[in-house]
């Protein structure tokens, strides 16, 4: 039995636009619905709990009113925060659930085929899964001056996506440790489980910037 949880609660600042990110419509739907509906049309997700901005909690509600079965909780103050209350809400509605996904709604577009090969590999054993990318550009580490330090291979190096993809219990452990990442597989790496990867999918990148918006509209058109 899987469960996604979907982080929708950020402001959406560098994005720019008259409120939440998740709330942003592409072609007459809001991102965030956008990302209930791939997850939900995958196949494999039982429930979906989103946390929303607590200011937005009605509108997110109403936004995802067409799609069955989802649950809006509030969100925290950081990303973090956001996953662990809906978390919270996911396994107090799916008692029994064995796999966890936690999807951004920023990554509005992620194709149901690489929600079910996260959740395959973790039905399949993997304690934690996260889907990758291979870097294209030329990675540099620099000082606090912003003078090079070296040059990473980037022969080693992967962009990391959503949805990651976990045994319940291993994520709620990670989860109990009071520590902040920008993603998930960031604390189960912290309590010493091996994170395994799958092939990610260019159309699962995460919608960041109006650059980010303008390419993932003209993807939604194709
Ligand atoms: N998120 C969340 N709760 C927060 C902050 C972020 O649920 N307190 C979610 C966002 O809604 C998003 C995902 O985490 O789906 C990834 O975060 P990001 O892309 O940084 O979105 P925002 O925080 O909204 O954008 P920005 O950092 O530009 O303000
Ligand atoms: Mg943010």
């Amino acid at each position: 039995m899987t469960v996604a949880l979907v982080p929708a609660a950020g402001r959406g600042e560098r994005l720019g636009a008259n409120g939440p990110k998740a709330m942003v419509s592409l072609h007459g739907l809001p991102l965030v619905a956008h990302a209930v509906r791939g997850l939900l049309s995958a196949g494999c997700v039982r429930h979906v709990v989103v946390a929303a901005p607590v200011d937005y909690l009605d509108a997110m509600t109403a936004a995802l009113a067409g799609f069955e079965p989802v649950t809006v909780v509030p969100g925290g103050a950081d990303r973090t925060a956001s996953v662990r209350l809906a978390l919270a809400a996911a396994l107090e509605r799916v008692p029994d659930a064995k796999i966890v996904l936690v999807h951004d709604a920023a990554r509005a577009f992620t194709p149901p085929a690489l929600v079910r090969s996260v959740t395959e590999a973790v039905a399949a054993g993997a304690p934690a899964v996260v889907p990758v990318l291979p870097v294209t550009d030329t990675v540099k580490r620099v000082d606090a001056a912003g003078v090079v330090v070296d040059t990473p291979s980037r022969v080693d190096l992967r962009a990391v996506q959503t949805p990651q993809g976990f045994a319940v219990d291993v994520l709620r452990r990670a989860y109990e440790a009071a520590d902040v990442a920008t993603d998930d597989a960031g604390l189960v790496e912290r309590i010493g489980v091996p994170v395994h990867t799958v092939p990610g999918d260019v159309a699962a990148m995460k919608i960041t910037t109006p650059f980010d918006l303008a390419v993932a509209e003209a993807v939604l058109a194709r």
